[in-house]
This record gives structure tokens, sequence and C-alpha cells, in this order.
């Protein structure tokens, strides 16, 4: 077998599923989960009668680099939305799903014949990017979150020389599960780093379409444009319609930036077997094409967090975020940090399902900042959010 299987973590529902394993939920209440941060709104119309108008493509192999037609609808989406002018033949490339991505483009960038391959995480994070650098033969350094200054990441903290040793970097903007945007002045460091160092830059940006401020969030590739790197150099953005288009089961999104990247990816991937069924493909391009179901959604989210975040602000310490579909909220004090405890307790007395905030982190430089957090993902209805705030309430309040 593959000792480097035996590095990889248990997953946080994993975990979460044998922290809850013996309790009993108070039969009172109907269970609720904000737990899983799956997408729980209506799949649109459109994309489902694409889908089902094109079964003839079962018929067929489809290519690895994926049609003409869906690169050209993946460009011309990131023209409308970041304004940027891509060519559709080196510059994208569909993936099923950015998971999947993710964890191949760490395969195919990583050289772990180097001494102490090092991928660089922010912290907490998506746990596909730990296992993605560990299967690469790297090793994984993370970088804190800073709850002082709205969840940004300490990328200024990371040490020169793990910077020096750094084949990769994963940045996710918008945060899971802090909701955090970068900015354009912490993308310039990003970038600096990298041509000094040498590093990938993969910018998981699967939330970038559910957000509460006027401004759309910045993309890595807008950014890298704004400051004058049109070649995006050693920069991959990963975009997905999961979030965007509520399909999280049709394993979609895409890939775009450095043509140095997306040439050796394509490699990899063809020999992984990572071609997107024609069907999807069919399906993905009407959903590109298409933003007014992605104006529908996002108002349905902010009209949810706001009926939600100020219920939750009342009695613990939590706010709209930038952007993408969690609450990142500190337990009462009272709990000592113990998210798991409180995780369970909820449970037991409410039946609402939250995610330990310390489950999605790992303790790093002597500190898990996860601890002492609960992660909520608001993607049921408005009122059934509302319905679990309203627990989460009493149950601070009668603690
Ligand atoms: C930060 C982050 N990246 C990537 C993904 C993967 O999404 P998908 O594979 O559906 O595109 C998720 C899913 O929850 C996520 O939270």
């Amino acid at each position: 077998m593959n000792p480097l299987l035996n590095r990889l973590q248990p997953y946080p529902f994993e975990r979460l599923r044998q922290l809850h394993a013996g309790i009993t939920p108070n039969p009172a209440y109907r269970p609720i989960s904000l737990g899983i941060g799956e997408p729980k709104h209506a799949t649109p119309e459109l994309i489902k009668t694409a889908l089902s108008a094109s079964l003839a493509g079962l018929a067929n192999y489809p290519a690895t680099a994926g049609e003409p037609r869906l690169r050209q609808a993946m460009v011309d989406w990131m023209l409308r939305r970041y304004g940027l002018a891509l060519d559709p033949v080196t510059q994208v490339l569909p993936v099923n799903g950015s998971r999947e991505a993710l964890f191949a483009l760490a395969q195919t960038v990583i050289d772990p014949t180097r001494a102490e391959a090092t991928v660089v995480c922010p912290n907490p994070f998506y746990q596909i990017y730990e296992g993605a650098a560990l299967l690469a033969g790297a090793q994984t350094w993370f970088a804190p979150s800073d709850p002082a200054r709205n969840f940004a990441i300490d990328w200024a903290g990371v040490p020169e020389a793990v910077w020096a040793k750094t084949q990769l970097l994963f940045v996710c903007s918008p945060g899971n599960p802090t909701g955090a945007v970068m900015g354009l002045e912490e993308w310039k460091l990003l970038f600096e780093l990298s041509d000094r160092h040498g590093f990938v830059i993969a910018s998981d940006e699967c939330y970038s379409e559910i957000y509460f401020r006027d401004e759309p969030p910045l993309g890595a590739l807008q950014a890298a444009a704004q400051l004058g790197r049109s070649d995006f150099k050693n920069l991959i953005a990963l975009t997905s319609l999961s979030k965007r288009s509520n399909v999280p089961g049709l394993r979609s999104g895409f890939v775009a930036g450095d043509a140095a990247l997306i040439k050796p990816f394509l490699l990899y991937r063809t020999y992984h077997g990572s071609a997107m069924s024609p069907i999807v493909q069919a399906a993905s391009i009407a959903a590109w094409n298409d933003e007014q179901h992605v104006v529908d959604n996002r108002a349905m989210y902010r009209e949810k967090f706001a009926q939600v975040t100020p219920m939750l602000s009342a009695v613990m310490d939590v706010a709209l975020p930038d952007a993408g579909f969690y609450l990142w909220a500190q337990i009462p004090a009272r709990f000592n940090n113990d998210d798991a405890a409180f995780s369970s307790e909820l449970l037991a007395l409410y039946n609402v399902v939250v995610l330990p905030g310390s489950y999605l982190a790992r303790e790093a430089q002597g500190h898990n900042p996860g601890a002492g957090r609960i992660r909520m993902a608001l993607v049921a209805e408005t009122a059934e959010c509302a319905e679990a705030a309203a627990r989460i309430v009493q149950f601070i309040q009668s603690t």
C-alpha cells in the first residue's frame, strides 16, 4: 500500500459523526443541520433541461480538454465577471468540481524529490489542501487567520525559510469557513513571494459569487492583471458551479491562469482520466452562460444572512462575513474554548448540528485557530436557518 495514505487525517465530518455518536438529541425538536456546507437552494431548471437534452453525449468519450464550446463559455464568463480576456485554448481547463482539481493540481506541481517539499495552507482550511499535499509527498505549513483583521491570513508571519522550500501555496478567497476576501495588497505580497521563491499559487474561489458587500470579491487573476502580471505567472484560479449554480452533484468547475501550468496539468489529467462527461459539459455551458440565476441565488443568501446574523450576534461574537455561506462564530466563555462540547450539548438539548471550529484547523505554532469557534452553514431555507438560530440563542441564554 502507498504509505502516504497513513498520513491522511480523518475528515471533519467523520470526526463530527464520532463526536455525536453516543448522543440522543432532544426529541422535542425536529433535527436541523448547519453542519455540512452543501448548497440546498433549488437547481435552476435551465441546467436540468440542458442536462436531459444532451443524453446523446453518452455515446462518446469526451476529450480531457473539454469541448471548444465549453471553453468558450468559461472564458466568456471570466470576461463578464473579471474583465479578463483569456485564451480558451491555453489558459482554461474544465475540471470535475474544484475538489478534484485542487487535489490533482498538487500532484502535478509538487516535486517530492526536492528536499522538504512544502505546501503552505491557510488555517482553518478546506481539508483537501492537506490531503493533496501529503499524497504528493510534501509537508504542510499552516498560516493562521487573524480574528483581529477580519480573519485575514497572516501571510507575513510565514518565515522566509518556509517560503524558501514552498512549492505550492493554497489560498481560499472567499475563505471557508471565515468568508474573508483577500484584497489587492495581500495578493501583491503573495506574488512577490512567489516570484522570489518560485512557488505556484492555487487560488480556490468556489464561493466567489455569494457575497454580502457591494463589490464582488476580487479574483486572483483579476488581481494579477491589475498588478501588470498578464501572463499569470505561477498562478492558477479554481472556480466551481457547485455553489454558484446550486449543482454540487454536477461536479463541474474550471481552472484558469498560467498557460505554462495548464499544459502539464492537462497532461496529468489525461492519464488520471479526468475528462468531464459530455452531458455535464452541456449543462455547464448553460450554467456559465446564465447570470440571472446567480443574482437570484445571491439575493436569497443575502436575505437569509440579514435575518439570521443579528439573531446570533446578540448572544455571541459573530458578524456578517464578506462572502460565502458560513457564519464563523466564537462560543461563549463558559465553554472554555471547547467547541466540541458546545456542539455536543447543542445537539443533545436542541437537536441542531454545528461543526466544531477546531475540526477545520490544525494546531500549528502552538495554537489551533479554530478552537473556541463553530461553523454554521446557512444552506437550508431561511425559515429553517432562523429556527436553528432561535434555538442556539435559547441554548446560550439558558446555560
Ligand atoms: C473551500 C472549498 N473549496 C472547494 C470545495 C469543493 O467544491 P466543488 O468540488 O464542489 O467544486 C469546497 C466544498 O465545500 C470548499 O468549501
